[in-house]
């Protein structure tokens, strides 16, 4: 296949689920839209495409993605405007980041008609599930992932990319209480944490349980090696404002190049604000929230948007965060993020990709 249009074929529900959709219900990733794309790569190549209703697999259970964890996705997300037109958010960095992820698992790229011309064609015939009202948006899931039916450990010689997509509000909904990792790691140099690989969140989990029945949302994880330096919470990116400063850990081969985090730092840059990217030690953190120097903590991700952090467990202390007010930098990128999205602000950075 080259760079030229690609022919999807589309076969549509004859039973759209959109009229029993709650609008005012939408748990995040439990609903998806009525249709989803499919390529297949075969032989050294990309071939077929086609959306088809939304519906389970058939696969074979040597399928080697179910034994060696050869899978990666992405997540982006559609809006609504506010003049009615449908969205999407800085898509071409999801594909590019979805090619960086394939190399470091040795996989094929997506080529960007594969994974740009899919993604527009489903989400224009699934467009009435973009909702409307602030926090509200349809998250879309590309993924990719190995299908040979073969159990020897090798990369395989076949793939299968899909894109679905699901009507979602709030992944948190309220601000966050985490806690920092110490036992526990989520990457190491050399190793895949950069990338989204699906092996990653998968291993974060038992951690996270542990402190989940400590009562904390989330985990920061620290390095693996010393358990010194802060990394990122969970499914987001981290950041923080210290002083007069936006610090959050540079971008590493432990780090993911998160697009939201992308976005809040260049219009903390555009308001002229002091950004860092740096190694952040878990003992400055521990020292701003004792003095009072750190004003704010938060993730960023497309999922989460912008999740407030409102403590932070330590060492057995639990350190309280300052209030947010209107005034507060998490705050108000949040909102200049959904001014944009929503078409309330002019898009300088040419981050929004009209659909229909
Ligand atoms: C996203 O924010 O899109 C992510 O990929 C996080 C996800 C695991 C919920």
């Amino acid at each position: 296949m080259n760079s030229d249009m690609i022919t999807i074929d589309v076969q549509k529900t004859q039973h759209s689920r959109l009229p029993g959709l709650d609008i005012n219900n939408l748990p995040f990733g439990k609903v998806f839209s009525d249709h989803m794309y499919l390529a297949e790569y075969h032989d050294g190549k990309w071939g077929r495409t086609r959306i088809v209703p939304f519906g389970n697999l058939h696969m074979s259970p040597a399928s080697s993605v179910m034994h060696y964890g050869q899978s990666i996705f992405e997540g982006l997300k559609a809006y609504r405007s506010d003049e009615g037109n449908v969205v999407i958010f800085r898509p071409t960095a999801n594909q590019k980041r979805l090619n960086v992820s394939a190399q470091r698992m040795a996989m094929p790229d997506v080529p960007e008609n594969v994974f740009m011309e899919g993604l527009n064609e489903l989400i224009r015939i699934d467009q009435n599930w973009v909702p409307t009202g602030d926090g509200r948006s349809l998250y879309i899931r590309p993924f990719l992932f190995a299908t040979d039916d073969y159990i020897g450990v090798k990369p395989s010689d076949s793939y299968m990319f899909m894109i679905i997509a699901s009507p979602v509000g709030d992944y948190y909904g309220h601000p966050l209480r985490v806690k920092i990792e110490k036992t526990f790691f989520r990457a190491v140099e050399g190793g895949v944490g950069f990338v989204k690989a699906s092996g990653n969140y998968g291993r974060s989990l038992y951690p996270s349980a542990l402190a989940k029945k400590d009562g904390y949302d989330q985990l920061i994880w620290t390095d693996g090696r010393e358990h010194k330096y802060v990394e990122e919470s969970g499914t987001m990116n981290l950041m923080f404002i210290i002083g007069d400063k936006l610090i959050t850990p540079s971008l590493s081969d432990t780090i993911l190049a998160g697009i939201t985090r992308d976005s809040v730092l260049t219009i903390a840059r555009d308001w002229g604000l002091k950004v860092e990217e740096r190694r952040i030690e878990v003992d400055e953190v521990i020292a701003g929230l004792k003095d009072g120097s750190l004003k704010e903590a938060f993730g960023t991700g497309t999922a989460a948007t912008v999740a407030h952090i409102y403590e932070i467990g330590y060492e057995g202390v639990d350190y309280k965060l300052p209030e947010l007010t209107s005034n507060s930098f998490s705050e108000r990128v949040d909102k200049e993020l959904d001014n944009i999205r929503r078409g309330r602000v002019e898009d300088i950075h040419n981050w929004v990709h009209k659909v229909c």
